[in-house]
């Protein structure tokens, strides 16, 4: 309890709205009753650290959070970024310590240091005290949170189907927004619908349809919900969403993408069992596929999320020899998933032409006993979370927007693992 009354009070000196300018998150030094530091930054957001690292100006951090928690999520980038882990217990029971651990690892340095909490609130308190001994301070608004749920968009070059690829680059997930003309349809989507509102705004689109190549287990999907918004078609495969509990428009195995006239026939699906019964790839303009969670650049979707990783990894590997790999060399491969930003090319996106993968992804050169020997050996828990996110997208349950955002906090773990 003196804990929260401290924490409240030294967010109401430094954190309220009377004090600091909340487009900047700079104190006013005329409304402000600390008596330190003034007309300094006391916030970053996520874009803003993101766009720090891809600039390779990176600011040192520090991760607050548990030490479990530190090791299984953090703040990742293209290029090195340097994180101190202290919990956040450690600056209550001995702030002068822990104050001397971080400017002992600062070793004179004077940098910009960003601190990080799961939801930003422990890492204002946190912020708050290294400010307190003069040291540039700023927390990381919204926490491990708000670098899940931001996303950059990048243009991969295509025609006539338009192709726009939306990573959530915290969490590693991948969405699409096609188009051709002003029509649009969108490619598994996160819950943000807002961001996908005003992208298509932004671009001139109308949102004909919005596909989910598979169930979804490690986040919570927006296509329900987008395509009612919109009163569009939401298409799925019957394997995954025979039982869901909204309409969806079925998937047909190699047929043409059709809105009831509209004809998007440069875009076809083909059914790809093997992370899931249903999951389905899209092939774009005979040159793009987009394979859900059936191939990534670095790997396979895992075929254990239902504890039949032996038949599932079956149908995985026949997927894999017998439908993606006569597709060309030049196909490029857009995954749902990414697992980390090193799989990321120069200009940011996520893509592999298939026959590199053909070369460098063991999964796609493995035979079949192997590959379901991998696949049972490899098969593991799953976070707790992936059960109930499964049934909220079946429509079969919801929650508000904090209960989902801690529903599904962390990089996603959708890969097969690999333990060579
Ligand atoms: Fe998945």
């Amino acid at each position: 309890m003196i804990l929260l009354a401290r924490v409240t009070a030294l967010a109401g000196v430094h954190g309220d709205a009377g004090s600091r300018d909340p487009g900047m998150g700079v104190c006013d030094p005329n409304n402000c009753t600390r008596p330190y530091n003034h007309g300094q930054r006391m916030i970053t957001t996520a874009r803003e650290l993101y766009q720090q690292i891809q600039a390779r100006r990176p600011p040192l951090l520090l991760d607050v959070r548990n030490e479990d928690e530190f090791a299984r999520w953090k703040v990742e980038g293209a290029h090195p970024v340097e994180t101190l882990n202290l919990p956040y217990f450690a600056f209550v029971e001995d702030e002068p310590g822990s104050v001397a651990k971080v400017k002992d690892w600062l070793a004179g340095r004077a940098p910009e240091l960003v601190v990080i909490c799961a939801k930003g609130g422990s890492s204002e308190f946190v912020a708050e005290v290294l400010r307190g001994h003069s040291l540039s301070a700023q927390n990381l608004e919204g926490g491990m949170i708000a670098w899940g749920g931001q996303t950059v968009r990048s243009e991969i070059p295509s025609s006539p189907v338009r192709v726009l690829q939306i990573l959530r680059f915290g969490k590693g997930c991948l969405s699409y927004v096609l188009s051709a003309g002003s029509d649009a349809v969108i490619v598994d989507p996160h819950r943000h619908m807002d961001e996908y509102g005003a992208l298509l705004h932004e671009h001139g689109l109308r949102l004909r349809a919005v596909i989910d190549t598979h169930l979804h287990a490690d986040h919570v999907s927006g296509a329900p919900a987008l395509a009612q918004s919109a009163s569009v078609p939401c298409f799925g495969h019957r394997d995954d969403f025979e039982h869901a509990s909204f309409s969806f428009e079925p998937i047909t195995d190699r047929a043409p993408l059709r809105i009831g006239a509209l004809d998007l026939a440069p875009v076809r699906f083909l059914h790809s069992p093997g992370h899931t019964p249903g999951s389905t790839s899209l092939l774009v303009n005979d040159k793009l596929l987009l394979t859900g969670d059936t191939l990534f650049v670095g790997g396979v979707g895992r075929p254990d999320l239902a504890g039949k990783a032996a038949e599932w990894g079956r149908e995985l590997h026949r997927t894999l020899q017998e439908r993606l790999r006569p597709l060309g060399d030049d196909v490029l491969v857009l995954p749902a998933h990414s697992a980390g930003p090193q799989e990321a090319r120069a200009d940011g996106t996520v893509a592999a032409p298939l026959g590199a993968l053909r070369q460098r992804n063991p999964a796609l050169r493995t035979d079949a006993a192997t590959f379901v020997e991998e696949a049972v050996r490899s098969a593991g828990a799953a976070p707790e979370a992936y059960a109930r996110i499964r049934e909220a997208n079946m429509g079969h349950w919801s929650a508000s927007e904090d209960e989902l955002a801690e529903l599904e906090f962390g990089k996603n773990e959708c890969a097969m693992a690999r333990r060579h």
